[in-house]
This record gives C-alpha cells, sequence and structure tokens, in this order.
C-alpha cells in the first residue's frame, strides 16, 4: 500500500450522521438468537456456532487432571500443554497430563479427545463440553481441538480471577475457510520474538493465515541464498522519511535502517506458526514495489539505473523489466521461498506497478509483439500467467492483489481484492476464488478515531465498529459465486508502524472484530453483544502486555 488515500471522510467528521443508524450488527442478523443471558460470564470472541449456556460451574483444584484419548501423538500432547499452561497461569496449579482410563468428562477431569466419528462439516470443528463433574473437549482434527482449545482458555478465568470455568455446551466451527492477518515487513521490520507473539494473537482468535508481506521499495527482507546481494543491498535505506508522506516539509532522518530475516529464521517462524495451526503465505512483490531488487540487481530493470532502495513512500516507476533475466531471476528467488513455505499459496503482490517504464523500453515493447499483447496491462497479465504456470508447475497457487485483474486473469489464480468489493465481486463472478481486504473497512493502517489525538496514520478512518459490520459477502453475488468468496483479511501496512507496540495498537482492537465476521456465523453477529464482550478481552490482552488502543475513544 502507498498510494492509497482516503477514500471517505472520517467518522468524527460523520459523528453524527452514525449517531441516527441503528448499530450495525443488529442489521445483520436476519433472526437474531436471543443472547445468553450472561456475556461476562461467556466472553468469548469469536462467538461460537451453537453455544448453551448452563448452570454450575467446573472448578479446578489440585486434583484435576487432562486426560488424553487414544490415539495420542505429538499435536494431542502439544495441545494439552496449551490447556495446562493456561490453568497453570490462571490457578498456579500444575494440572498433570495422563491416559485417559475411560471415563472422561467426570471424576474431576478435563478430557481432550481426537474423535474420528463421523463426517465433520469442517475439519476446524470442535465440540466442548464443561460440566460441573468434568470438561470434554474432542474434535475431528487437531486444528478443530486447538479452536476448542482456544475457546477453552478464554472460559478459564484470568490469574487471580477464581478457579471456575462456567458450564457450558459447545458446538463450533468457522464460517470461512480463509482468516488472515497480513504484516508488511518491508517498510519497517520488526523482531523474530514479535512475529512469534502476532502468530500468537492470531491463533487465540482463530485467526488461520498470516499473509507475510516480505519484499518493498523500501526493503528485500528475506535471505535468498543465490542472490545475496538482495540482503546485503535491498535490506538497507539510507535514510527514512520523517513525518507523512504527502505533507510538507520533506524531511528525512539520515539515519540507516535495514535488516531481513535469514532462512533460519524463517524456518523457525514457519515451524512456529505449524503448531498452532497458522499458515503462512509469503508474498514476493512483482512488477511493482521492486526497488530494493532493483538497487540490488539493476540489470532487472528496463532502464540502466542504478537503483537506491526508497527512503520515501509512494508508489515508485522503476519495476522489473519483463526480460527473460528477470523471469529467470523470479523463478529461482520463487523456488528457494517455495522451499522455505510448505503452504500451497504464494502472494506475487501485482498491484500498484506504473506502466511506464514498460511504455518507453525496446524489451518491453518487444514482448508486447512477440505475443501479440494488446497494451502493456496485457503484458502485466502475461507477466503474472507466466509466474503462474511456473507455481502451478510446482504444486503451488498463486494470489495477487486486484490488479492482475487488469488485462485478463491468471487461470487460477486467487484474487485478494483491496480497492473495494467490486474487483472480488468481478473475480467471484469469473469462478475465481477471492480474498476481501477492502481498504476501506480492513486496512488496520488507517486511523481508527479522530487522528488529533492519534499517532501518525496513512489516513482514513476504519474503526471496530465499522470492522464488525463488515460482510464479506456481497448481497449481489449469487449462492454459487458466494462460494468463491474464501474469507477476510485484516491487512498491516507500516509506514507508519515503526515498534511492535506501534503495530499491537493498529490491530488491537480491531482483530477482535475481524475474528468474529470471518469466524462466527453471520445470524449470531450481534454489535450490542461483542461490545459487551470486549472489555474483558481488553483484560486478558493486558495481561499479555498488548498495547491495544481502547475502544471507547473520541
Ligand atoms: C496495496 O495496498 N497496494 C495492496
Amino acid at each position: 500500500m502507498a498510494l492509497r488515500r482516503p477514500t471517505r471522510l472520517p467518522a468524527f467528521l460523520l459523528a453524527g450522521l452514525f449517531a441516527l443508524l441503528p448499530a450495525c450488527g443488529k442489521d445483520i442478523a436476519t433472526e437474531p438468537e436471543p443472547p445468553p443471558p450472561d456475556l461476562q460470564r461467556y466472553a468469548l470472541i469469536p462467538w461460537p456456532q451453537r453455544i448453551e449456556p448452563r448452570s454450575g460451574d467446573f472448578s479446578i483444584d489440585e486434583g484435576t487432571r487432562v486426560v488424553l484419548s487414544e490415539p495420542v501423538n505429538a499435536e494431542l500432547q502439544s495441545i494439552a500443554a496449551l490447556v495446562t499452561e493456561s490453568l497453570r497461569a490462571a490457578t498456579g496449579i500444575e494440572v498433570p497430563v495422563a491416559l485417559a482410563s475411560g471415563a472422561e468428562g467426570t471424576g474431576n477431569t478435563i478430557a481432550l479427545r481426537l474423535s474420528q466419528e463421523g463426517e465433520p462439516a469442517s475439519p476446524e470443528e470442535y465440540r466442548l463440553s464443561v460440566a460441573p463433574t468434568g470438561v470434554i473437549l474432542s474434535a475431528n482434527t487437531p486444528a478443530g481441538l486447538f479452536y476448542g482449545a482456544q475457546t477453552l482458555r478464554q472460559l478459564i478465568p484470568l490469574e487471580g480471577a477464581g478457579r471456575a470455568i462456567p458450564a457450558v455446551e459447545i458446538k463450533d466451527a468457522p464460517r470461512f475457510t480463509y482468516r488472515g492477518m497480513h504484516l508488511d515487513v518491508g517498510r519497517h521490520l520488526f523482531p523474530v520474538s514479535f512475529i512469534k507473539r502476532y502468530i500468537d494473537l492470531l491463533a487465540t482468535y482463530k485467526i488461520n493465515t498470516f499473509h507475510w508481506h516480505l519484499t518493498e521499495d523500501q526493503g528485500w527482507r528475506i535471505e535468498i541464498k543465490r542472490y545475496p546481494k538482495l540482503t546485503q543491498i535491498g535490506a538497507y535505506r539510507k535514510e527514512t522519511r520523517v513525518g507523512h508522506a504527502h505533507q510538507p516539509p520533506e524531511v528525512y532522518d539520515r539515519t540507516p535502517y535495514g535488516g531481513f530475516y535469514t532462512q533460519a529464521e524463517i524456518r523457525e517462524i514457519v515451524a512456529y506458526a505449524r503448531q498452532r495451526y497458522v499458515t503462512i503465505i509469503p508474498e514476493i512483490e512483482m512488477p511493482g514495489h521492486s526497488r530494493a531488487a532493483l538497487a540490488a540487481y539493476p540489470e532487472l530493470a528496463c532502464t540502466a539505473g542504478p537503483f537506491t532502495v526508497a527512503t520515501t513512500w509512494g508508489v515508485f516507476d522503476d519495476i522489473y523489466c519483463p526480460k527473460e533475466e528477470t523471469f529467470q531471476f523470479l523463478e529461482n528467488v520463487l523456488a528457494e521461498v517455495m522451499d522455505l513455505f510448505p503452504g500451497t499459496y504464494i502472494h506475487i503482490g501485482g498491484d500498484e506497478a506504473p506502466k511506464k517504464r514498460w511504455e518507453e523500453s525496446p524489451a518491453a515493447q518487444a514482448v508486447i509483439q512477440r505475443e501479440a499483447l494488446k497494451d502493456e496491462h496485457e503484458l502485466q497479465s502475461y507477466f503474472i500467467r507466466r509466474i503462474e504456470k511456473f507455481l502451478n508447475a510446482h504444486g503451488r497457487r498463486l494470489i495477487g492483489w486486484d490488479e492482475i485483474l487488469e488485462g485478463g486473469l491468471a487461470p487460477t489464480a486467487t484474487v485478494m481484492a483491496w480497492r473495494g468489493m467490486k474487483r472480488g465481486m468481478v473475480a467471484a463472478r469469473q469462478g475465481h476464488d477471492v480474498i476481501m481486504t477492502p481498504i476501506d473497512d480492513l486496512y488496520f493502517d488507517l486511523y481508527q478515531a479522530n487522528p488529533a489525538g492519534e499517532p501518525l496514520a496513512i489516513g482514513g478512518f476504519t474503526d471496530l465498529r465499522e470492522v464488525y459490520a463488515f460482510e464479506p459477502i456481497p448481497v449481489e453475488l449469487t449462492a454459487q459465486q458466494a462460494k468463491h468468496i474464501l474469507g477476510a483479511q485484516g491487512s498491516v501496512w507500516t509506514e507508519y508502524m515503526k515498534t511492535p507496540e506501534h503495530v499491537e495498537y493498529m490491530v488491537f482492537p480491531r482483530m477482535l472484530g475481524l475474528a468474529e465476521v470471518v469466524w462466527s456465523p453471520r445470524e449470531a453477529r450481534n454489535w450490542d453483544s461483542f461490545s459487551r464482550r470486549v472489555p474483558a478481552h481488553l483484560e486478558r490482552l493486558k495481561a499479555r502486555g498488548v498495547n491495544y488502543r481502547a475502544p471507547q475513544g473520541p
């Protein structure tokens, strides 16, 4: 994100208008279920598919055991460790883990069971039964069990808040298969420890995809063994623009900035994410947002260079030239990327690629001639299709920002719709899978309150309530077309976020709203209910040291 401008008025200007409207959540609910009597007692986010409050509590004491049913494997043990850690944090009691003797659910036990019975509606489904006599958590898959454990963790009191888990019957499964959060580490990068913490926070809220934006004009952040200059040169900029890039004066901090993730660190993060059922989608930007790569390898550009790693924010004319050596380079880079990231999807960017250099380049024009393309937009489409073929040949699938629609969409591509819902709808109607992350609702780099009281941000406005009201499936789509909407994502561009604390401030609590949008049934979405559950989560985030923004702002 760079050229983005606020496309709507900030809400503080519209506050009067909003006051006249009914709560957004209430509009969404067609047949609202009666809210459970006590949202403090069941302060779950995201709200489960089915929940039946029960009276009484399960009390954790020195006799409590976590018991595992056969078959016991490493995944089950790791989920058990998660549960015992939550119990220890809340109560100080080290709850032992034992093999089940057949009497689960009674006798002061918390039973974890990977059952293979029946056809699950979703591989992420789970069932959780809390009774005064015992707890049973079961699922068909480790992922389901993991999500059930997240729900159980939210029912376990915070440290010092007692030892009682409220009785309840829950059957739960997600509404969408793609529940994503993005992070741009090109503009500013964050330590491995923070990337892990971010993944942990995502997993707590049942977000299952981390879209890791690894390359930018202002920095190349992933070690590629075959091209060492990408990080020797491309990972460092001379200095950084101070203040907002669109506002004078133009001042720079005269401080070199940079860094990157080694392949060993990336493998460590991928393994860490896998243990938390989070898939990482790496993004390697092309053909635009490639100034850092061109600074390292100027021969990949259409003009002679030299180029520098960008020091301000924006969209730059110098992009990869569609020459054979560029494709060779990108394929070699992607081969290393595929080796590091086992997930199906590879994101290749595709956004904000000015065509100026291609218009003026004999090499680019020769490709247009040779391939009988109409213009530079079709040339971009040719570029993306070539990369798509390469990824497909290696068993992977391509995702790109919605600009990849221009000049004709690559046949198996998934579209990430960011410039509004419309392009996502176009792609879904063409039978392509779509992920919604529209700038106006789900860009968490926008202001969440009156800018006068906020740290500098890119512009625009989207607060928790607006995120919560976001509906990924446009009403205009048929049921068949709607199946192509895989889910939605919060996007976090870091031009104006230099520290992990600032990232947390922009992400929380907005991510809580997103979590419910992508997980909970549409008819269960209710702003009044949600907003009464949020304070308990702010307490939990505070206990984890998360620098959230208090939502009751101006
Ligand atoms: C984008 O914000 N340029 C995808």
